[in-house]
This record gives C-alpha cells, structure tokens and sequence, in this order.
C-alpha cells in the first residue's frame, strides 16, 4: 500500500480562520492591539506592585505600611467562608476609601435600572411568550451619556436583599465617566463588549476589553469605563449576579481540559493614577438604586494589592468547544464559559454559553437546534455576525428571549433543507459570528 501524498503544510497565518483572534504563536496572551499586561489564572491569589517592594513581607497589615501608605482590607465572603469559597483582598493606597466628604444620597440619572423582579413589584411582569429586541439605540449625539447613566435592565429574578437572583442588563454609551467611579454593592457585573473599545481603570489596574471579550468585575470593587481612543460609542451587555460567583463549569467526563480554559482568564496588574489630588464621585449602586460618596483624591491609587477578589477578563474566541463527533446533537451545556451556582444543589443560577464558529460534523443527524422547551429562560445576544438561523431581526447590538417551557425551534426553508439534503459532511459553521447567552431559571421581564 503507498503512502499517502505529502500535502504542504501551511502555518495560519489569519487567526481568525482558526476561530482565534489571539495569535497562539506568539508570547502575548491577548490580541494585538490590547495596550495591558495581565496575570493569568481563574480563581488564583494574585499579587502586583506598581512600586517593587511595596507589598508587606510575612504579614499583612504592617505597623506602618511603606512610603506612608494605608492598608485596605476588602473582604468579598464571609469571614468565616471554607477555604474554596473565601475571597478578600489587601490594598495599600494613597488614601484609604473611608476618607471622603460624606454620602450625597440618590442623584438625578438616565439608567433605567430595575433590580426586584418578585411578584409584589408592579413594574415587572412575566412575559409568557417569545420576545426579540432589535440592536438597542445608541445614544443621540446631542446627549452624554456613560456607563452609569447608559445601563437600562431588560429583566431578571429575584432580588439582592434575598441574596439571590440575577438581573439582564444592556449599555450604551458615548462619554466616559469622568472623575467618577462605579461600585456594585449588589453583585458581580459579567460585561460583554459588543460594539465599541472599553478602556476599563478598576482598583486592581487596567483591563481593554472588545467586542467578543467578557469581564468580571466582582461586588464592591471601584471602576471606571471609558471609550478606547478611537471609538465614540459602545455598546454591551451585563448579566449580574446576586449571592453566587462566576466560576468555570466542572468537566464532568472531559478531563482536566477544554471549554474556557483557566489559564485564559487574564487579570490587572497594579496601576495608579497620575493625578492623585482632583476631586472624583463614587456611585455606589445599593440595592438597585445609585448613591454618590464625595471625595478630593481618586479611587485609583494602589501601589500594590494581593487577593483573589480582582476583576479579570475572557476572550470568547479563545474558548475550546466540544461536541458530538459521531450521532446527535450534545446538549448546549457543553459550551458554558462560567456558571453562577444558586441555592438549588442541582440548579445553577445562571450559565453564560458562547456560541462561535467551529465543527459540525455528526453523521446521520439533524444539526440544527432541534425544536425544544427548556425549564431555564434563555436569553441570546448577538456579538457579531448574523447567526443561529434566526429571524432577520436577530442582529448584532439586539437580543432574544425565550421563557421557561416557550417552545420555540426553526420554521424556515433552511430546516426542511437541513432535514432533508444536509449531506452531513464536516463543515464550518457560525463563521465571523459571535453569540453569548444567558440561561437561568424563573426570569422575569
Ligand atoms: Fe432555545
């Protein structure tokens, strides 16, 4: 028998082609035009100083901290948390977040935050059917509008006094926040950039976050989003969590490898502001509603921290899919990028998937979604691309929702096609597309 002939093997040179905007070849750990440097690792203890020497040796709360710095003790679970799920963080800054000139209360905004999604409150209703949301308008360009006047929640469940719930929100923006910061007290913020660089200054340093790239800024961490040279507008998605974390699904039967690798998760390293002494609101958003803490320094001052309560953040395209390789069609599960457990032992709270380009090769199987009802609400954006053979209006900058049990499937031409001609050759599919979706159970509109 003779061998087979000897092909040309050509290095990709277009990552993009191999469903990877990163360029493995290479040192960098994120795209090229990504300015930061990072720490890799989910769920680590890091450790970073803008000054070499500045973190305490042996201790953590030295007498007198050096170059005349305060520490900062932030704890994210309780104290008294077992080992796995205990997260704090010790900063040494400038100026503690305790010297401020006072609480200004509530203060005039454009969000439209809604954060109790209980029967009692009337301003919410279940929506008992199918629902799509063409792109969400950007702002006019008479208007200025950042991150804390540009988010606006499409639904949710639950609510953060109960310690348990999530809320589904979008932003669209065209301003940075200027000398002023944003604190969640009510949960974590997962922020998908779809339209639009973020530049994003967080206590721990900086994270550049684009479209296609998520990041986690944990509850009670300061940061402020601002527009990347360049871009005038951006737009996004945030899905908040209350009582629960983001962590990485178990792998089951996978191994040790594969969906969203840990070391993919990239978080800053230590950065101060340059001009330490201007005067800076904090907005802290308690239960649902913004307070503003007045200050004359900035909030971005550390010299040096270490914890594991510290933003990080995830390029999608970097995700390692999994799928069916011989017959049917592997439940979506299998492309969770993290899960956000709730009180129910067998349910999560919430799961965020990826839906991007890869494989499909089955045999002898309908490869399209088949038709379905599912106990978790879905909710899907589209990143980029026109995809999963929805409707027309399914466009990037836009969203869909399905409640618990709404049977929805595929109605078009392209299923009778799929049914009755789809030879089931390998093929590539969602090319130059991008969809997150969240999934979670009981929420409301
Ligand atoms: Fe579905």
């Amino acid at each position: 028998m003779s061998a087979p002939p000897i092909k040309e093997r050509k290095p990709v040179k277009d990552m993009q082609k191999v469903f990877h905007y990163t360029d493995t070849m290479s040192r960098k750990p994120t795209r090229d035009n990504d300015p930061y440097e990072y720490m890799a690792g989910f769920g680590n203890r890091h450790q970073s100083e803008v000054i070499p020497g500045t973190l305490p040796a042996g201790q953590n709360n030295p007498q007198e901290p050096r170059f005349g710095l305060y520490t900062e003790g932030l704890t994210y679970s309780a104290f008294v948390a077992p080992r796995y799920a205990n997260f704090s963080t010790y900063m040494y800054r400038v100026r503690p977040a305790a010297a401020h000139n006072g609480y200004k209360g509530e203060f005039p905004n454009k969000a439209n935050i809604e954060n109790c999604f209980l029967t009692l409150n009337p301003k919410v209703a279940t929506l008992a059917e199918q629902g799509e949301w063409l792109p969400f308008p950007l702002p006019e360009e008479n208007e200025r509008i950042d991150l804390v006047d540009g988010l606006h929640t499409l639904g949710g469940s639950g609510d953060p006094n109960l310690r348990e719930g999530i809320a589904l929100d979008v932003f669209m923006i065209n301003a940075d926040m200027d000398h002023r910061a944003l604190c969640n007290t009510d949960g974590d913020f997962l922020i998908v950039a779809q339209l639009g660089n973020l530049d994003i200054q967080t206590e721990m340093g900086k994270l550049f976050l684009q479209p296609g790239e998520i990041c986690v800024i944990p509850r009670g961490i300061r940061f402020a989003v601002r527009l990347a040279a360049g871009h005038h507008v951006a737009r996004g998605y945030i899905t908040e969590i209350w009582g629960s974390r983001w962590e990485l699904p178990d792998l089951g039967p996978l191994g040790g490898h594969g969906l969203a690798n840990p070391r993919d998760f990239l978080h800053p390293v230590a950065f101060i502001d340059e001009e330490l002494h201007e005067d800076w609101s904090i907005v802290h958003k308690i239960n649902g509603v913004y307070n503003a803490i007045q200050q004359d320094h900035s909030p971005f001052d550390l010299v040096a921290w270490h914890g594991n309560v510290v933003p990080y953040k995830y390029d999608l395209t970097k995700f390692s899919s999994q799928n069916a390789t011989s017959v049917d069609h592997t439940d979506p599960s299998v492309n969770c990028v993290l899960t956000a457990a709730s009180r129910d032992p067998v349910t999560p709270l919430a799961d965020f998937l990826w839906f991007g380009p890869r494989w499909d090769v089955a045999s002898n199987t309908f490869r399209l979604p088949y038709f379905h009802r599912n106990s978790a609400t879905e909710f899907l954006a589209s990143l980029y691309g026109n995809g999963l053979g929805r409707s027309d209006d399914f466009l990037p900058g836009g969203g869909s929702v399905e409640t618990s049990f709404t049977p929805h499937g595929n109605f078009s031409q392209e299923y009778v096609w799929e049914m009755r001609n789809q030879v089931n050759e390998p093929r590539k599919i969602l090319e130059s597309m991008l969809i997150s979706s969240v999934c979670s159970i009981g929420m409301n509109d």
